[in-house]
């Protein structure tokens, strides 16, 4: 029998293939499985859930996740068989199609749900996620952003609080910080990005030069994270300012818009969505099971983050189609970061 190798997709049914993947060995298993509604289409095959479902739990290591999208009655029923496996339930999350899936429908769903279950020794990342796209459907609260940030020139206190910052470069320590409630923080270094953009505003430079000349902590900034501790402000325009730069907390309501036009399977997921998953469930080089890989979605987002994959999936012409896909993508020049 064939050893599993990394960052391969099978073409085989999934219930054998995981047999031959090793004991936790596994980060997270990041899946779409057939969701047994859809009438007459060839990929919703049944598939015996009990059993695979308790190699999930072989496979994973005591700090791994699974990731699983689904919907109805048959989702219901996975959720319960991995608790009665004793994973431990964590999280739901709601993708937010932007679009309903038939016109036909009485009632427009335009949703999907994911599950996150895991094994004991598991928690979720804190996760950012930029502020345009976590933003860019909602122009009202952008608005209300904006409005935030130019509050800080009519309220005299806060201003001068700022200002008496930005001349001195540490922190007043006197009483009027308190009761002007501008806290930042003494751990705040003299080139801190509000205080950059405060500085910015204060001498009517543009802010995104600002932005790009006077990077300091903006060096702890990843895709997927940053070390939050070191930027304790509790001021609103602050936090604007902070979560424009560094990003805003990842949300329980995630709004992806599938690609229709470019689409080459039926259920294929939007790879940021499943980027921002595995950023919540998983490290850089961490080891990514899905064994209802379909287009190979979940191996371009393990291509795209730097984790290492494994895929199974039963339908020739799918796995063709997406191993062309996932070839391209890995052919690709990439830019460097
Ligand atoms: C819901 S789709 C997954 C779509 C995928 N998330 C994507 O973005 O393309 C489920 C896939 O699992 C495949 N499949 C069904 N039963 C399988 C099995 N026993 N082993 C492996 N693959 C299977 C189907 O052919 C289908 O392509």
């Amino acid at each position: 029998m064939n050893k599993i190798e990394l960052d391969k997709i099978y073409n085989e049914d999934c219930l054998e293939g995981v047999k031959r993947i090793p004991d936790e060995s596994i980060d997270c298993i990041l899946t779409d499985p057939p969701y047994l509604y859809l009438k007459g289409q060839k990929l919703e095959r049944k598939f015996d859930e009990q059993t695979l479902f308790a190699d999930f739990k072989r496979v994973l290591k005591p700090t791994g996740f699974v990731v699983m999208f689904g919907r109805g009655t048959s989702f219901y029923r996975w959720n319960t068989i991995l608790s009665d496996l004793g994973f431990k339930f964590k999280e739901e999350i709601i993708w937010d199609k932007g679009y309903c899936t038939s016109p036909l429908m009485r009632l427009s769903r335009i949703h999907e749900t994911i599950s996150i279950h895991s094994m004991p020794k598991a928690s979720i990342n804190k996760c950012k996620v930029p502020y345009l796209e976590m933003k860019q459907y909602d122009i009202t609260s952008i608005i209300q952003d904006i409005k935030r940030m130019r509050s800080v020139f009519t309220q005299s206190k806060s201003m001068e609080a700022v200002q008496h910052f930005l001349e001195n470069n540490c922190r007043d320590t006197s009483d009027s910080w308190k009761a002007n409630n501008i806290s930042i923080s003494s751990d705040i270094t003299k080139e801190n990005r509000c205080v950059s953009v405060m500085r910015g505003i204060e001498h009517g430079m543009n802010e995104k030069s600002i932005i790009r000349t006077d990077r300091i902590e903006c060096d702890k900034f990843t895709k997927f994270g940053i070390n939050s501790d070191k930027r304790k402000t509790g001021d609103r325009c602050c936090n604007v300012m902070q979560s424009m730069e560094f990003g805003l907390n990842e949300k329980s309501i995630i709004k992806s818009v599938r690609d229709h036009y470019s689409a080459i399977h039926p259920t294929q997921k939007p790879i940021r969505l499943l980027e921002r998953l595995l950023a919540l469930t998983t490290q850089s080089g961490d080891v990514v099971l899905d064994p209802f890989i379909g287009s190979c979605s979940t191996a371009i987002a393990c291509v795209n983050t730097n984790r290492k994959y494994i895929g199974f999936e039963i339908d020739k012409e799918y796995y063709d189609a997406g191993m062309n896909r996932l070839n391209k993508v890995i052919s690709e020049p990439k830019l460097v970061m």
